[in-house]
Order: structure tokens, then sequence, then C-alpha cells
């Protein structure tokens, strides 16, 4: 049956990075027998540029009716002054809760040939291999009440609310579990019980699931701890569970260890394995338009597409193999540079890699 997938290219690099992951789904389709049916849309600044709002009832359309999403990056400066409704991130948000992708898959993994592109020593991360599982549609992302409210003294007081249901701790939990059951079976729940009665609950929650997984070990780690562990020891992780706002933070620290965020593809999925699929990184407005973003990240993403929505793990793995062999090859964008190799642009990185695929 064919798949359909939904384009959302964004804004800053977005369209630039995506072009390059289009290209690799176009040579799966006309050489690997991949059955897919591309549609593009519209979402973020380029949303509200086009249609007044970052996620036009359009996208939300298309979105729904798709098999999975390919989304490049939102944001940037001249949309910052905006009222938060009118943000390109709430497009990226309401496209998340929408779509009820709870399940945000984040491996940092670190490609030998990148070794040296980490700010850590190579002893702390070669290696490295770990897979954070963030809630994405909780959490004080979207706990109620939020806002800013003027007190009668006149000062202004912020609020925002950290809040989960058992039942959506429970389900995060269980993706994590799951998928440590296909790697090294070990699950570190992120929380800071300490402090927080939410993530009090959290730890419980996460200890009353990993009943379920006795062939798990579960152990538990406060979140400041847990940065200072990613730097210190990364290695010491499988798989991370965590709440919204700490899996935001502590991925972005785990993409580093990786020698560039331009590297790290994600995967946001519902219960059913429907997803949305995009880079970690953001939307990169300094270097926009100029060729010379990492597409890695995006096509990484793809290949992720293949494994969780379309089921195609074997061409996963291949896609996979293929930016391997562009890498060892010492093909590399800016970002990933080290002295010997190759800096290619955004463009001839896609192209290397639709080339290994041919
Ligand atoms: C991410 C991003 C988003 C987030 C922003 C762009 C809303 O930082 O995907 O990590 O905070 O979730
Ligand atoms: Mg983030």
């Amino acid at each position: 049956m064919t798949s359909r997938i939904l384009v959302l290219p964004g804004d800053g690099i977005g369209p630039e990075i995506v072009r390059e992951a289009v290209k690799v789904l176009e040579v799966l389709q006309s050489t690997h027998g991949l059955d897919i049916q591309l549609e593009f849309g519209l979402v973020g600044g380029a949303a509200f540029e086009a249609k007044g709002q970052p996620l036009p009832a359009e996208t939300m359309h298309q979105a729904r009716a798709a098999d999975a999403i390919l989304l490049g990056a939102v944001g940037g400066p001249q949309w910052e002054a905006l009222p938060i409704q009118l943000r390109p991130e709430q497009g990226l948000l309401g496209l998340r809760s929408g779509l009820e992708l709870f399940a945000n898959l984040r491996p940092a993994r670190l490609f030998p040939q990148l070794v040296a592109a980490s700010t850590l020593k190579p002893e702390v991360v070669s290696g490295l291999d770990l897979m954070l599982v963030r809630e994405l549609t909780g959490g004080i992302y979207f706990g109620q009440p939020r806002g800013v409210r003027t007190l009668e003294s006149g000062e202004r007081e912020g609020i925002n609310t950290l809040v989960y249901r058992e039942s959506e701790v429970e389900r995060i939990c269980r993706v994590a579990f799951d998928i440590a059951r296909l790697r090294q079976r070990r699950v570190c729940s992120v929380d800071k019980a300490n402090v927080l009665e939410c993530t009090e609950m959290w730890r419980q929650v996460a200890i009353k699931i990993g009943k379920e997984y006795p062939d798990v070990a579960l152990s538990h780690m406060y979140v400041d701890n847990a940065a200072m562990q990613l730097v210190r020891a990364p290695r010491q992780f499988d798989v991370l569970v965590t709440t919204n706002m700490f899996g935001d933070i502590l991925s972005d620290c785990a993409a580093m260890l990786t020698g560039s965020i331009g590297m790290l593809p994600s995967a946001s999925l519902d219960a059913e394995g429907k997803g949305m699929y995009e880079p970690i990184h953001g939307s990169a407005p300094d270097i926009a338009g100029k060729n010379i973003a990492n597409p890695l990240a995006t096509i990484l993403s793809v290949s992720m597409m293949l494994r969780y929505t379309l089921k195609r793990a074997e061409l996963a793995t291949i896609l996979d193999n293929a930016v391997q062999r562009v890498l060892d090859k010492g093909k590399r964008t800016a970002d990933i540079q080290s002295p010997g190799c190759l800096i290619v642009s955004t463009e001839a990185m896609g192209d290397a890699v639709v080339a290994e695929l041919k």
C-alpha cells in the first residue's frame, strides 16, 4: 500500500536540508521499491507569511491524512516579537499535540568517523550510543494554567505548570522499556523527585511499569546529575526516559557529544506508530540559504521513518550504511569538518548519499 508522506520544510535551513532528504526518499522510491507518495505543506514562519498562522487548518488536515511527516525546522528572528500563539514554534507544538505524537525518540550515536568532531575526549565519547525517549505532548510545555498576569501591586507574574497524568507517564515509560528490549535492556528514568511532586509521581510510575519488564534494569537519576553524567561518562546510558522539558534540554546536550547537533535525527510517534520525523537541530537562520548546513540529521530522520512508520528496516540499514560510506570517504559539511577531510555543501552531501544508494 502506498504510504503518504507530508513534507514540511519550514524555515531557515529547513528547505535546504529537506530538499536533500526528499532526494533520498525519491531515490529509494525509484531504485529500491519504496512505495510512497509525497505531498508538501506549510508550517512555522513560512506558514505565517503565507496564511497568517504557523499551523494553518490545511496543514493540520494534510498531517492527519498522512502516514508520516518529514519536517525541516521552524523559527527565526523575524517572528520572535509575535504573540506566542502566532510564533513558528506553535506550528511544531500544534502538530505534536494535535496528532498525539507523545513519544519522541532522540538517538545520540557517535559515528566512529566523527570522534574528532566531538568537543569531548575520544576516550569519553567513542562508541557512544544512547536513546533519549522524551515525553512530547505533556508536562510544562502544555500545562494549565499558563501565562503572564499583572498582580494588584502592578507587578507581573509569569506562570507555567508542570502536570502529568499517570497514564501519560505509563505510556512513555512503556515506549522506553520496549526500546530497551531491542538494545541493552537498561532504562534510566530522569526526574527531580527530590523537589517536584509531579516527578516524584513520575518515578513511582516508572517503578510500577518497570515491574512489567523484569528483564530490563531500571535506574533513576535527578536531572541535574543526568546533565553532569552526560558530559562526564555518557556511555553509562542505554535508554533515558524524560519529561518534555528535561528531554528538550538533555537532548541538546546529548547531541553535542556526537560532534554536531547537525547529525541527530528524531522520531515523534503516536500510539499507532504514525510519526513525524525531523532533525533535532533548529532552523539556524544565521546560515540559512548558504548551502552549508548539514543535511545528515534530516536524512537520518528518513531512516527513522523507514524503521518506525514505513516498517522497512532493511532500507533504513541501507540508508544508514550509505551515510557511513560518505563519511568514510571523508566528505564533511562545515559543522563536522576535521583535518584532512573534504568540506562539502548541503547539496553535495545530499548528492553523495544519493550516489551511494544508486
Ligand atoms: C526541540 C525544539 C522545540 C522544543 C522548539 C523549537 C519548540 O527545541 O524540538 O527540541 O522545545 O521542543
Ligand atoms: Mg530543543
